[in-house]
């Protein structure tokens, strides 16, 4: 099929790039012609694993080209794929950009005679598109939804494994306005055969998204809520319980009662809390959405609520043993919102590092590529220095705190801490160290969710 994708951000390129490779010939329409240079001459503008390889492929064989034309593309494709940004601002989704992008693909059909599909895929709330989306493409078109196609088609991609994840799915949402708008959206997935395509309305597409994303982040604030209560009782490891609990068929079912996916079930972990460019920014759209409506979500407020808290308590617990972080040295290990990116938006770090300044500590960031992006928002100066070697930082600090599980970090061995550091403190964030050989080298081991006596 011919496709335009509006908008080059992460979700928009790796969405062109992965059609373009299932064979659709593509175009993607970006209004920065920075950007579109880029792209043409083969370079990804963002950073995820595998994308670029692709991106050279489908140049080279022509089966996506980047423009800022939009007319153009959209009076030459069947099917208008539109992926802009839909930050929170001012308490509530902006959704000025898909508003603008609506406009003027709808100013295109009015002079357009063939069928063409228009599709959401930015995550925008509930009723978006058979309402806002819907009116302004038929206001500027002159044209009834039905002469057009109307469709919302979510994502689900994860920083980091967004092409993998696109390729292949766990399952494929279609809401569709009609049965042609369905139609012309099954062949786009059509080489996608082994996952499940559910079929919905358009308003409930767009609730999926939410939902799957709110769920996820509720799971990882309830595992920080019980580490609460664990580091609170005492003695309780929130990891053991977590396990003990998800081994239940029903949150981790079996074949022969063997595990499908030994090891805890994701996002029921216990750690710093969420970050990132999704969660943060649509359990807050949720939320407010859900307010408008005359309802008050008090589920979704917690998780907001504690995975506000919960890079705080990281250093209440420091503070609780140095007695003070007033001129202590403290590396924070990762600035990244997760390992495998350089993506620092919402990161737990960045609460860490405001924090310990606040508390006239000596801050060194570690990080393997997220250093320029913290950089920005918090400068270099003599307070905060920062440094890709843990080593070093480890050598001039007093305590460490792992905020982000980068490969090179979770090797770190007991030994190595305790020869590096003068006296050996390191808060595990992420519990991803084991702290009986932490403990048994000499290293004073503070995990989440995990004390040793009551408090
Ligand atoms: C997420 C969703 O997973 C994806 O489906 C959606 O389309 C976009 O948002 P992403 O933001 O890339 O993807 O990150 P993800 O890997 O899901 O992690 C989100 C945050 O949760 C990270 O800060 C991560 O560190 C944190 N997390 C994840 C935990 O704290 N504990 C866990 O067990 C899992």
């Amino acid at each position: 099929m011919r496709i335009s994708v509006i908008g080059t951000g992460y979700v928009g390129l790796v969405t062109g790039v992965c059609l373009a490779t299932k064979g659709h010939q593509v175009i993607c329409i970006d209004k920065q012609l920075k950007i579109v240079k880029k792209i043409n001459r083969m370079e990804a503008p963002i950073y995820e694993p595998g994308l670029e390889e692709l991106l050279r492929n489908v140049i080279t064989k022509g089966t996506l080209v980047a423009t800022t034309d939009l007319k153009s593309a959209v009076m030459n494709t069947d099917i208008s794929i539109i992926s802009v940004g839909t930050p929170f601002r001012d308490g509530k989704i902006d959704l000025r950009y898909i508003e603008s992008a609506a406009q003027e693909i709808g100013n295109v059909l009015k002079e357009k005679n063939s069928y063409h599909v228009i599709c959401v895929k930015s995550t925008v709330i509930p009723t978006t598109t058979d309402t806002l989306v819907k009116s302004i493409l038929e206001d500027a078109s002159g044209k009834k939804a039905g002469e057009f196609g109307l469709a919302m088609n979510p994502e689900f991609l994860r920083e980091g494994k967004a092409v993998q994840d696109f390729m292949y799915p766990d399952r494929i949402v279609i809401g569709a306005y009609d049965k042609e708008s369905f139609e012309s959206m099954k062949n786009v997935y059509k080489d996608f055969f082994d996952a499940p395509i559910l079929k919905v309305n358009l308003r409930t597409a767009e609730m999926i998204k939410y939902t799957a994303n709110a769920l996820l982040a509720t799971l990882i604030s309830y595992s920080n809520e019980v580490a609460v209560i664990c580091e609170k009782v005492g003695k309780i490891d929130v990891k053991e319980v977590l396990e003990g609990v998800t081994l239940d068929k029903r949150f981790n079912p079996r074949v022969n009662n063997q595990l499908i996916y030994p090891g805890m079930v994701s996002y029921l972990k216990a750690g710093c809390g969420f970050g990132g460019s999704c969660f943060p920014k649509d359990v807050q759209a949720l939320l407010a959405f859900s307010k408008e409506l005359g309802y008050f979500p008090s589920m979704i407020q917690a998780t907001l609520a504690i995975n506000y808290a919960q890079p705080y308590r990281l250093i209440e617990r420091l503070e609780e043993i140095l007695d003070t972080l007033e001129n202590t040295k403290i590396a924070v290990l990762g600035l990244s919102f997760k390992p495998e990116t350089d993506d620092i938006r919402e990161s737990p770090s960045l609460v860490i590092i405001k924090e310990l300044l606040a508390k006239k500590a000596k801050v060194i960031g570690v990080d393997p590529i997220a250093i320029e992006n913290t950089k920005k928002k918090f400068p270099q100066n003599e307070l905060l220095h920062y440094s890709t070697d843990y080593k070093h930082a480890l050598q001039e600090a007093d305590a460490a705190i792992l905020v982000t599980a980068w490969s090179d970090f979770t090797k770190i061995s007991p030994q190595e801490v305790k020869k590096l550091m003068k006296i050996p403190i390191l808060i595990d964030g992420r519990r991803v160290f084991d702290k009986s050989s932490f403990e048994a080298a000499g290293v004073q081991y503070i995990g989440v969710g995990l004390a040793e006596y009551l408090q």
